[in-house]
């Protein structure tokens, strides 16, 4: 791995472990809403991204080189409803899609034929990303983002579990 590449995946480390601290931070706020199962969703979120920061900086080390993190920043967004998170949430999610597509690029111009086949999971995983975002968007929409129709909703995204590493 080069130091372009190796440059670019450090920052894409950096940008998968603060998606962990903005979904941490969401949460909190949904905990402060009484919303347990947004809030179980969000904290499943945040370990999902620890484990796309992780097998980023793993696969540097199996390249014989060194991870830097990068400072965090602190997450500031709120939202007055789970409409408004779960779309703050889609619209974080493309803007991380194209980050992956950017790395993929570099993979690409540098010749690096193992990054690439790494970064493949990374693309498919942003369609699933997106792909999850939107549907929770969907259902609060036809739940009416209030009363009876959220409360299933929420209970619902209760019920996410972790996935196992890897998925
Ligand atoms: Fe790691 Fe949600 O992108």
């Amino acid at each position: 791995m080069n130091q372009r590449m190796l440059d670019a995946v450090n920052k894409q480390i950096q940008a998968e472990f603060q998606s962990a601290y903005i979904y941490l931070s969401m949460s909190a706020q949904f905990e402060g809403m009484k919303m347990s199962g947004a809030a179980n969703w969000m904290r499943i979120q945040w370990q999902e991204e620890t484990f796309h920061a992780t097998k980023l900086f793993d696969h540097v080390i199996r390249r014989g080189k060194t991870p830097v993190l990068f400072q965090l920043d602190q997450p500031t967004a709120t939202f007055d409803s789970a409409l408004e998170a779960f779309e703050q949430v889609l619209e974080h999610e493309r803007h991380v899609t194209k980050l992956i597509h950017d790395l993929y690029e570099v993979a690409v111009e540098e010749k690096d034929y193992a990054m690439q086949t790494l970064l493949h999971w990374y693309i498919d995983e942003q369609v699933e990303e997106e792909e999850n975002a939107e549907a929770i968007i969907d259902s609060i929409r036809l739940a009416g983002n209030s009363g009876q129709g959220l409360f299933l909703v929420d209970r619902e995204l209760g019920l996410r579990a972790a996935a196992p590493a890897g998925e």
